[in-house]
């Protein structure tokens, strides 16, 4: 059984002196959800706050992006002993915007993931489609393309500290997700990927999460599905409320 994986991505939104409030308000609401492992993702600068707030609660924290290096001449980048050091214990790589925004690519990717995963840290590693690619019919080609370059010498070991997130960039912050059929598609595709990358068994214990226009309403029609292992959750992550309520969905299945 996969422990259902539940992570909000705060994006560059709650300041640090809102993130304790926003902590709390989580942790308050989810008392009677022991069975998801719940966790908050925030700009790095909200890491040391996240952590002292979500201190004996079930909120782990995380960050959004880590460097490969673990320090030197790199203006503006956060290394994984830093993040460890604040108490983050997650880490998001390779989101859709960093790619779309910040020059991310498969091969920095990568780095990332591998960085992170050697310091100790969860690495939630996102792929995903534009839209174009989709209409394109080249779906399968760039997830099985993500997957093999982002996790190259990911060995069967290091998944014990890997996520997978797959996050269509077409459903991302647009209020249209994909429907838990289309989602389950890739989901399984995801899995098969690992598969051949790290063996069946293996792949098998790796939680992929679905991203894109998740909230209370369609989180557990999505997490019905048999490959669909949590979510990461943007905008309805900023509300303690709608968090907590994918998280209840979470709960229940
Ligand atoms: P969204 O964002 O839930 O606001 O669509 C998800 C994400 O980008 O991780």
């Amino acid at each position: 059984m996969r422990k259902k994986i539940i992570a909000g991505n705060w994006k560059m939104n709650v300041k640090p002196s809102e993130t304790a409030a926003l902590v709390k308000g989580i942790a308050e609401a989810v008392k009677d959800c022991p069975d998801v492992e719940i966790v908050c993702c925030t700009p790095a600068i909200d890491v040391p706050a996240a952590v002292a707030a979500a201190a004996g609660t079930p909120i782990g924290v995380g960050a959004e992006n880590c460097h490969w290096k673990e320090s030197g001449a790199y203006t503006g980048e956060i290394s994984t002993g830093m993040l460890l050091d604040a108490g983050a214990k997650y880490v998001i790589i390779g989101h859709s915007e960093r790619r779309q925004y910040f020059g991310e690519t498969d091969e920095t990717v990568n780095l990332r993931a591998r960085a992170a995963i050697a310091a100790g840290l969860t690495a939630i590693v996102c792929v995903g489609e534009t839209l174009e690619e989709r209409d394109a019919g080249k779906l399968n080609e760039v997830i099985v393309r993500q997957m093999e370059i982002g996790l190259k010498d990911v060995s069967a070991a290091d998944c014990a500290k890997l996520v997978i997130a797959y996050e269509p960039v077409w459903a991302i912050g647009t209020g249209r997700t994909a429907t838990p059929d289309q989602a389950q598609e890739v989901h399984a595709l995801i899995r098969a990927t690992l598969a051949k990358l790290v063996g069946a068994d293996t792949a098998e214990t790796v939680r992929i999460q679905y991203g894109g226009s998740m909230k209370p309403g369609n989180a557990a029609e999505l997490l019905a599905k048999k490959d669909i292992d949590g979510g990461l959750i943007g905008g309805a992550a900023l509300k303690a409320a709608d968090f907590a309520g994918i998280i209840a969905a979470a709960q229940s299945k």
